[in-house]
């Protein structure tokens, strides 16, 4: 496909949408037409589905869950990712399908495998050219978190070894791919991981 797939992902609190921004600002004003999208919510349905994930009260089933991230990820990808990505545009996305292998996988009711396969089957296998992991110790993505919210969603509101397992999985995730994954500290300086990405996303584009 002619254009570039850039997926943001990390725990809660890590900085992604900051860096979401400043990426597309520095893409946009050398050019490129950038699709800023997320999930889950980066549709109309989506944002049903987004509404039912994070914020309906009560237990969801873990088999539930996953497919609803994989439904909202297959219409998402269909209707909007790979239109933009046939028009050469660049996609620019806080999180994808190594957020459901790293979440869902971290109730550990479910396998990394079985997540990974069931959001590739939803997605016709299409992986993101690079993947910038913004890696940060859970007790500071925590403290982050508690000083810009009075409210959390469901999974903000998870215990703290959840979270651990979640970082982990992501380093683990990143370690086996290391093509596709740019993993940075995200507790450095955002103007220093602005500038690391930057320089990974024009090798890319050449
Ligand atoms: P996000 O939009 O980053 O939340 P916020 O707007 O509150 O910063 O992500 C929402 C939550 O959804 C986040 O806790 C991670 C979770 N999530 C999954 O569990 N599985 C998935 O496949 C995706 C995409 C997100």
């Amino acid at each position: 496909m002619a254009g570039l797939f850039i997926t943001l992902e990390g725990g809660d609190g890590v900085g992604k949408s900051t860096q979401a921004a400043l990426l597309e600002a520095s893409l946009t004003e050398a050019g490129h037409t950038v699709v800023r999208t997320r999930e889950p919510g980066g549709t109309d349905l989506g944002s049903e589905i987004r509404s039912m994930v994070l914020h309906r009260r009560g237990h969801i089933a873990p088999r539930a869950e996953a497919l609803l991230y994989a439904a909202d990820r297959a219409h998402h990808v269909e209707t909007v990712v790979r239109p933009a990505l046939e028009r050469g545009e660049v996609v620019l996305q806080d999180r994808y399908l190594d957020s459901s292998v790293a979440y869902q996988g971290a109730g550990r009711v479910l396998g990394a495998d079985e997540v990974r396969d069931l959001s590739l089957w939803a997605v016709e296998g299409l992986l993101p050219d690079l993947t910038v992991l913004l890696d940060l110790d859970e007790t500071a993505s925590r403290s982050r978190l508690d000083s810009s919210r009075t409210e959390y969603d469901r999974l903000e509101a998870e215990a703290a070894d959840f979270h651990a397992r979640v970082r982990h999985a992501f380093l683990d995730l990143a370690a086996a791919e290391p093509d596709r994954f740019l993993v940075l500290d995200a507790s450095r300086d955002r103007a220093d991981i602005a500038r690391a990405i930057g320089d990974r996303v024009r090798e890319l584009l050449g």
